[in-house]
Protein backbone atom coordinates (compact mmCIF):
# COMPACT_ATOMS: atom_id res chain seq x y z
CA UNK A 1 0.00 0.00 0.00
CA UNK A 2 1.52 3.54 -0.89
CA UNK A 3 2.28 6.02 1.45
CA UNK A 4 2.45 9.73 0.91
CA UNK A 5 6.24 11.21 -0.08
CA UNK A 6 5.86 13.54 2.15
CA UNK A 7 6.31 11.38 5.07
CA UNK A 8 8.15 8.87 3.92
CA UNK A 9 10.79 11.54 3.71
CA UNK A 10 10.84 12.26 7.31
CA UNK A 11 13.75 11.58 8.91
CA UNK A 12 15.24 12.39 13.01
CA UNK A 13 19.08 11.39 12.96
CA UNK A 14 18.58 11.77 17.04
CA UNK A 15 16.29 8.91 17.77
CA UNK A 16 17.32 7.46 13.70
CA UNK A 17 20.41 6.58 14.94
CA UNK A 18 19.31 3.97 17.73
CA UNK A 19 18.88 1.07 15.11
CA UNK A 20 22.41 0.96 15.02
CA UNK A 21 23.16 0.62 18.78
CA UNK A 22 20.60 -2.08 19.48
CA UNK A 23 22.87 -4.14 17.11
CA UNK A 24 26.01 -3.66 18.99
CA UNK A 25 23.87 -4.27 22.20
CA UNK A 26 22.56 -7.55 20.39
CA UNK A 27 26.25 -8.53 20.16
CA UNK A 28 26.43 -8.40 24.11
CA UNK A 29 27.96 -5.20 24.20
CA UNK A 30 27.20 -2.36 26.40
CA UNK A 31 26.63 1.36 24.87
CA UNK A 32 27.08 4.54 26.21
CA UNK A 33 23.77 6.32 24.78
CA UNK A 34 24.95 10.38 24.50
CA UNK A 35 22.35 10.47 21.69
CA UNK A 36 18.94 11.64 23.50
CA UNK A 37 18.29 15.27 25.64
CA UNK A 38 16.46 13.73 27.97
CA UNK A 39 17.01 14.41 31.34
CA UNK A 40 15.01 12.56 32.99
CA UNK A 41 16.52 9.24 31.67
CA UNK A 42 19.66 10.53 33.50
CA UNK A 43 18.89 10.25 36.54
CA UNK A 44 17.42 13.74 36.73
CA UNK A 45 13.52 13.83 38.09
CA UNK A 46 10.34 16.16 38.92
CA UNK A 47 10.45 17.23 42.09
CA UNK A 48 8.18 15.66 44.76
CA UNK A 49 5.50 18.60 44.79
CA UNK A 50 5.33 18.35 41.16
CA UNK A 51 4.64 14.99 41.04
CA UNK A 52 1.97 14.79 43.86
CA UNK A 53 0.17 17.08 41.71
CA UNK A 54 -0.03 14.96 39.06
CA UNK A 55 -0.66 12.06 41.43
CA UNK A 56 -3.70 14.60 43.45
CA UNK A 57 -5.24 15.30 40.37
CA UNK A 58 -5.88 12.01 39.15
CA UNK A 59 -6.68 11.03 42.42
CA UNK A 60 -9.61 14.37 42.49
CA UNK A 61 -11.10 12.94 39.55
CA UNK A 62 -9.74 15.00 37.24
CA UNK A 63 -9.39 12.82 34.60
CA UNK A 64 -11.26 14.21 31.89
CA UNK A 65 -11.36 16.10 28.24
CA UNK A 66 -10.70 19.29 29.24
CA UNK A 67 -10.06 22.91 27.40
CA UNK A 68 -8.58 22.83 24.20
CA UNK A 69 -6.77 26.04 25.35
CA UNK A 70 -5.45 24.34 28.41
CA UNK A 71 -6.47 25.08 31.88
CA UNK A 72 -7.27 28.45 32.80
CA UNK A 73 -5.03 28.50 35.80
CA UNK A 74 -2.48 27.13 34.24
CA UNK A 75 -2.58 29.76 31.13
CA UNK A 76 -2.37 32.28 33.98
CA UNK A 77 0.62 30.82 35.02
CA UNK A 78 2.92 30.64 31.80
CA UNK A 79 1.72 34.20 30.58
CA UNK A 80 2.71 35.36 33.84
CA UNK A 81 6.43 33.40 33.43
CA UNK A 82 6.45 34.80 29.84
CA UNK A 83 5.47 38.19 30.66
CA UNK A 84 8.42 37.89 33.41
CA UNK A 85 10.87 37.66 30.48
CA UNK A 86 9.57 40.69 28.44
CA UNK A 87 6.57 40.16 26.55
CA UNK A 88 2.84 41.79 27.22
CA UNK A 89 0.29 39.54 26.45
CA UNK A 90 -2.69 37.54 28.57
CA UNK A 91 -3.70 34.14 28.79
CA UNK A 92 -5.86 34.63 25.85
CA UNK A 93 -2.31 34.43 23.97
CA UNK A 94 -1.49 31.03 25.16
CA UNK A 95 -2.60 27.82 24.21
CA UNK A 96 -1.40 24.24 25.64
CA UNK A 97 0.48 21.78 23.49
CA UNK A 98 1.62 17.93 23.89
CA UNK A 99 5.04 19.23 24.35
CA UNK A 100 6.62 21.83 21.64
CA UNK A 101 6.67 18.68 19.41
CA UNK A 102 3.02 19.62 18.46
CA UNK A 103 3.20 23.56 18.72
CA UNK A 104 5.67 23.07 16.18
CA UNK A 105 3.36 21.44 13.88
CA UNK A 106 0.56 23.63 14.52
CA UNK A 107 2.26 26.45 13.78
CA UNK A 108 3.84 25.04 10.64
CA UNK A 109 1.16 23.93 9.25
CA UNK A 110 -0.60 26.71 9.94
CA UNK A 111 1.40 29.41 7.78
CA UNK A 112 3.29 26.84 5.23
CA UNK A 113 1.92 26.10 1.78
CA UNK A 114 3.97 24.54 -0.88
CA UNK A 115 6.93 25.98 -2.45
CA UNK A 116 7.12 28.49 0.91
CA UNK A 117 10.66 28.74 2.26
CA UNK A 118 10.89 28.69 6.54
CA UNK A 119 14.70 30.26 7.66
CA UNK A 120 16.26 27.66 10.49
CA UNK A 121 19.50 28.68 12.24
CA UNK A 122 22.10 26.07 10.89
CA UNK A 123 22.36 23.71 12.56
CA UNK A 124 19.23 23.32 14.03
CA UNK A 125 16.68 20.76 16.25
CA UNK A 126 15.89 18.41 13.19
CA UNK A 127 11.76 18.45 13.98
CA UNK A 128 11.71 22.14 12.33
CA UNK A 129 13.08 21.11 8.95
CA UNK A 130 10.71 17.53 9.29
CA UNK A 131 7.99 19.63 9.74
CA UNK A 132 8.38 22.54 7.04
CA UNK A 133 8.75 19.64 4.27
CA UNK A 134 5.79 17.35 5.77
CA UNK A 135 3.88 20.53 5.00
CA UNK A 136 5.11 21.19 1.57
CA UNK A 137 7.45 23.95 2.15
CA UNK A 138 11.60 24.29 2.16
CA UNK A 139 14.01 24.45 4.90
CA UNK A 140 16.64 27.10 4.63
CA UNK A 141 19.53 27.27 6.54
CA UNK A 142 21.19 30.80 7.97
CA UNK A 143 24.81 30.52 9.38
CA UNK A 144 24.89 30.93 12.93
CA UNK A 145 28.71 31.40 14.34
CA UNK A 146 29.88 29.17 17.08
CA UNK A 147 32.48 30.73 18.67
CA UNK A 148 30.71 33.80 18.82
CA UNK A 149 26.94 32.31 19.32
CA UNK A 150 25.45 35.00 16.93
CA UNK A 151 23.74 34.81 13.64
CA UNK A 152 25.24 36.32 10.79
CA UNK A 153 22.33 38.67 10.24
CA UNK A 154 23.91 39.42 6.50
CA UNK A 155 23.46 35.65 5.47
CA UNK A 156 20.19 35.38 7.02
CA UNK A 157 18.90 38.60 4.90
CA UNK A 158 20.70 37.45 1.97
CA UNK A 159 18.42 34.20 2.28
CA UNK A 160 15.09 35.71 2.62
CA UNK A 161 13.15 35.86 -0.76
CA UNK A 162 9.36 36.12 -2.57
CA UNK A 163 8.48 32.57 -0.77
CA UNK A 164 10.12 33.18 2.88
CA UNK A 165 7.19 32.74 5.36
CA UNK A 166 9.00 32.62 8.75
CA UNK A 167 12.21 32.90 10.29
CA UNK A 168 12.58 30.21 13.41
CA UNK A 169 15.16 30.54 16.29
CA UNK A 170 15.73 28.05 19.14
CA UNK A 171 17.66 30.09 21.82
CA UNK A 172 19.80 28.63 23.77
CA UNK A 173 20.24 26.33 20.80
CA UNK A 174 19.91 22.07 20.55
CA UNK A 175 22.74 20.92 18.94
CA UNK A 176 25.39 23.95 19.75
CA UNK A 177 24.18 25.60 22.96
CA UNK A 178 24.30 29.18 21.43
CA UNK A 179 22.34 31.73 22.99
CA UNK A 180 21.54 34.88 20.34
CA UNK A 181 21.65 38.35 22.28
CA UNK A 182 19.75 41.32 22.33
CA UNK A 183 21.12 42.67 19.71
CA UNK A 184 20.89 39.87 17.35
CA UNK A 185 17.33 39.49 18.18
CA UNK A 186 16.18 43.09 18.23
CA UNK A 187 18.31 42.93 14.33
CA UNK A 188 16.33 39.67 13.29
CA UNK A 189 12.84 41.20 14.89
CA UNK A 190 13.46 44.26 12.93
CA UNK A 191 13.74 42.26 9.73
CA UNK A 192 10.95 40.58 10.29
CA UNK A 193 8.44 43.30 10.24
CA UNK A 194 9.87 44.66 7.48
CA UNK A 195 9.56 41.74 5.40
CA UNK A 196 6.31 40.63 6.70
CA UNK A 197 7.91 37.39 8.45
CA UNK A 198 6.73 35.53 11.23
CA UNK A 199 9.22 34.74 14.11
CA UNK A 200 8.83 30.99 16.12
CA UNK A 201 10.89 31.16 18.70
CA UNK A 202 11.83 28.02 20.91
CA UNK A 203 12.93 28.59 23.97
CA UNK A 204 12.33 25.50 25.94
CA UNK A 205 15.83 25.72 27.56
CA UNK A 206 15.58 29.22 28.75
CA UNK A 207 16.66 28.26 32.53
CA UNK A 208 19.44 26.29 31.49
CA UNK A 209 22.38 29.06 30.83
CA UNK A 210 25.58 28.76 32.88
CA UNK A 211 27.18 31.96 31.96
CA UNK A 212 25.46 35.13 31.01
CA UNK A 213 21.57 36.32 31.59
CA UNK A 214 19.14 35.06 28.96
CA UNK A 215 17.45 37.69 26.84
CA UNK A 216 14.32 35.95 26.07
CA UNK A 217 12.72 37.04 22.42
CA UNK A 218 10.06 38.82 24.56
CA UNK A 219 12.31 41.53 25.60
CA UNK A 220 12.47 42.98 21.97
CA UNK A 221 9.50 41.80 20.67
CA UNK A 222 7.51 45.08 20.54
CA UNK A 223 4.34 44.21 18.24
CA UNK A 224 6.16 41.96 16.21
CA UNK A 225 4.59 38.83 14.47
CA UNK A 226 6.54 36.42 17.06
CA UNK A 227 5.08 33.72 18.10
CA UNK A 228 6.95 31.59 21.22
CA UNK A 229 7.10 27.93 21.78
CA UNK A 230 7.77 26.37 25.06
CA UNK A 231 7.55 23.77 27.28
CA UNK A 232 8.11 21.77 30.44
CA UNK A 233 10.39 18.78 28.97
CA UNK A 234 13.83 20.19 29.94
CA UNK A 235 13.89 22.95 32.67
CA UNK A 236 11.20 21.38 34.32
CA UNK A 237 12.08 17.58 34.29
CA UNK A 238 8.72 16.03 32.93
CA UNK A 239 9.44 15.09 29.34
CA UNK A 240 7.92 11.82 29.48
CA UNK A 241 4.60 13.70 30.25
CA UNK A 242 4.06 15.53 27.38
CA UNK A 243 3.71 19.39 27.69
CA UNK A 244 4.30 22.35 26.12
CA UNK A 245 2.88 25.55 25.00
CA UNK A 246 2.62 28.46 22.35
CA UNK A 247 2.72 31.72 22.97
CA UNK A 248 1.11 34.24 20.62
CA UNK A 249 2.48 37.89 20.93
CA UNK A 250 0.02 40.81 20.91
CA UNK A 251 0.58 41.66 17.23
CA UNK A 252 -2.33 42.79 14.49
CA UNK A 253 -0.33 40.88 12.08
CA UNK A 254 -0.79 37.94 14.35
CA UNK A 255 -5.01 38.07 14.13
CA UNK A 256 -5.22 35.58 11.88
CA UNK A 257 -3.23 32.79 12.89
CA UNK A 258 -4.51 33.49 16.53
CA UNK A 259 -8.18 33.04 15.02
CA UNK A 260 -6.99 29.59 13.05
CA UNK A 261 -4.32 27.71 14.67
CA UNK A 262 -6.96 26.92 17.78
CA UNK A 263 -8.93 24.98 14.91
CA UNK A 264 -6.41 22.71 15.11
CA UNK A 265 -6.36 22.38 19.02
CA UNK A 266 -9.94 21.72 19.04
CA UNK A 267 -9.39 18.90 16.30
CA UNK A 268 -7.39 17.46 18.72
CA UNK A 269 -9.60 17.72 21.65
CA UNK A 270 -7.54 18.91 24.65
CA UNK A 271 -3.75 17.71 26.16
CA UNK A 272 -3.55 15.69 29.45
CA UNK A 273 -5.25 17.45 32.14
CA UNK A 274 -3.55 15.81 35.43
CA UNK A 275 -0.48 16.74 34.06
CA UNK A 276 -1.36 19.92 33.37
CA UNK A 277 -2.28 20.66 37.03
CA UNK A 278 1.00 19.35 37.61
CA UNK A 279 2.97 21.79 35.38
CA UNK A 280 1.12 24.27 37.03
CA UNK A 281 2.43 23.47 40.27
CA UNK A 282 6.24 23.15 38.67
CA UNK A 283 6.04 26.85 38.05
CA UNK A 284 3.92 27.70 41.18
CA UNK A 285 6.43 25.73 43.56
CA UNK A 286 10.11 26.26 44.37
CA UNK A 287 11.98 26.44 41.92
CA UNK A 288 15.40 25.47 43.04
CA UNK A 289 15.33 22.24 41.82
CA UNK A 290 16.35 23.66 38.30
CA UNK A 291 18.98 25.88 40.27
CA UNK A 292 20.54 22.49 41.74
CA UNK A 293 20.20 20.76 38.06
CA UNK A 294 21.85 23.58 36.30
CA UNK A 295 25.01 23.77 38.44
CA UNK A 296 25.20 20.36 38.10
CA UNK A 297 25.24 20.33 34.25
CA UNK A 298 27.79 23.22 34.89
CA UNK A 299 30.50 21.14 36.46
CA UNK A 300 29.73 18.52 33.19
CA UNK A 301 29.87 21.13 30.34
CA UNK A 302 33.08 22.06 31.71
CA UNK A 303 34.23 19.05 32.09
CA UNK A 304 33.50 17.65 28.83
CA UNK A 305 34.37 20.85 26.87
CA UNK A 306 38.09 20.63 28.50
CA UNK A 307 38.24 17.50 27.60
CA UNK A 308 37.12 17.61 23.62
CA UNK A 309 39.60 20.20 23.47
CA UNK A 310 42.40 18.32 24.52
CA UNK A 311 42.20 15.55 22.00
CA UNK A 312 43.54 15.32 18.49
CA UNK A 313 41.38 16.25 15.77
CA UNK A 314 38.89 17.51 17.71
CA UNK A 315 37.45 21.35 18.41
CA UNK A 316 34.60 22.55 20.29
CA UNK A 317 33.12 25.86 20.89
CA UNK A 318 31.74 26.31 24.57
CA UNK A 319 27.81 25.73 24.88
CA UNK A 320 26.78 28.77 26.22
CA UNK A 321 23.25 26.57 27.28
CA UNK A 322 21.02 23.46 27.47
CA UNK A 323 22.85 20.33 27.46
CA UNK A 324 24.86 19.83 24.18
CA UNK A 325 28.32 19.72 22.57
CA UNK A 326 28.69 20.14 19.07
CA UNK A 327 32.31 19.09 18.45
CA UNK A 328 34.40 19.32 14.59
CA UNK A 329 35.59 17.19 13.30
CA UNK A 330 38.94 18.02 11.75
CA UNK A 331 40.85 15.58 9.73
CA UNK A 332 37.91 13.14 9.47
CA UNK A 333 39.54 10.28 7.63
CA UNK A 334 35.77 8.82 7.32
CA UNK A 335 33.13 9.69 4.26
CA UNK A 336 31.37 11.64 6.07
CA UNK A 337 30.62 12.64 10.14
CA UNK A 338 27.58 9.98 10.12
CA UNK A 339 30.03 7.66 9.28
CA UNK A 340 32.71 8.82 11.73
CA UNK A 341 29.54 8.47 14.36
CA UNK A 342 28.65 4.76 13.17
CA UNK A 343 32.66 3.83 13.90
CA UNK A 344 32.65 5.50 16.62
CA UNK A 345 29.60 3.32 18.11
CA UNK A 346 31.28 0.28 16.68
CA UNK A 347 35.02 0.19 17.81
CA UNK A 348 33.88 1.98 21.33
CA UNK A 349 29.94 1.68 21.81
CA UNK A 350 29.92 5.31 22.92
CA UNK A 351 26.49 6.30 20.79
CA UNK A 352 26.27 10.08 19.47
CA UNK A 353 24.79 11.51 16.71
CA UNK A 354 26.04 12.82 13.41
CA UNK A 355 26.30 16.88 12.69
CA UNK A 356 24.68 16.71 9.55
CA UNK A 357 21.45 15.12 10.83
CA UNK A 358 20.99 18.69 12.13
CA UNK A 359 21.54 20.11 8.58
CA UNK A 360 23.38 19.39 6.16
CA UNK A 361 24.93 23.04 5.36
CA UNK A 362 26.24 24.01 9.02
CA UNK A 363 25.85 20.73 10.52
CA UNK A 364 28.52 18.31 8.59
CA UNK A 365 31.68 17.51 10.17
CA UNK A 366 30.39 17.82 13.62
CA UNK A 367 28.79 15.47 15.87
CA UNK A 368 26.64 16.15 18.92
CA UNK A 369 27.33 14.59 21.99
CA UNK A 370 24.68 14.95 25.41
CA UNK A 371 26.62 15.88 28.71
CA UNK A 372 23.35 14.72 30.93
CA UNK A 373 25.22 11.33 32.34
CA UNK A 374 27.07 11.33 35.53
CA UNK A 375 30.67 12.19 36.16
CA UNK A 376 31.28 8.40 36.12
CA UNK A 377 29.87 7.78 32.52
CA UNK A 378 30.81 10.76 30.85
CA UNK A 379 34.67 10.38 32.10
CA UNK A 380 34.74 6.88 30.57
CA UNK A 381 32.67 7.74 27.27
CA UNK A 382 35.05 10.56 26.65
CA UNK A 383 38.24 8.37 27.37
CA UNK A 384 36.65 5.72 24.54
CA UNK A 385 36.30 8.82 22.25
CA UNK A 386 39.60 10.15 22.97
CA UNK A 387 41.07 6.34 22.40
CA UNK A 388 39.04 6.63 18.91
CA UNK A 389 40.33 9.62 17.85
CA UNK A 390 43.98 9.04 18.54
C1 LIG B 1 14.91 22.86 20.66
C2 LIG B 1 13.93 21.81 21.05
N1 LIG B 1 12.62 22.04 20.90
C3 LIG B 1 11.71 21.11 21.23
C4 LIG B 1 12.09 19.87 21.73
C5 LIG B 1 11.03 18.87 22.07
O1 LIG B 1 10.18 19.40 23.01
P1 LIG B 1 8.94 18.65 23.63
O2 LIG B 1 9.42 17.53 24.49
O3 LIG B 1 8.25 19.73 24.43
O4 LIG B 1 8.10 18.18 22.50
C6 LIG B 1 13.43 19.58 21.89
C7 LIG B 1 13.87 18.26 22.39
O5 LIG B 1 15.01 17.86 22.31
C8 LIG B 1 14.37 20.58 21.55
O6 LIG B 1 15.68 20.37 21.68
Amino acid sequence: MKVSKKVAGVEYAIRDIVSAAREIEKQGKIVDYLNIGDPVQFGFQPPENVKRALINAVNDGNNFYTQSEGLPELLDAIAKKENSKGLSISSEHVLVTNGVSEGLDMIISSIVEDGDEVLLPGPYYPPYASYVRLHGGKPIEFEVDLETSQPNIDDLKSKISSKTVAICLITPNNPTGSIFNEKSLKEIVDIANEHDLYIICDEIYDKIVFDEKFTGIGKVSGDAPVILLNGFSKVHLMSGWRIGYIVFNDSPKLDSIRENLPKLARVRISTNLPVQYAALESLRGPQDYITNFVTELKKRRDYVISRLNSMNNISCSNPKGAFYAFPKIENNRFESDKEFVLELLKQKNVLTVHGSGFGTKYGNGHFRIVYLPNMGILESSMNKIEDFVR
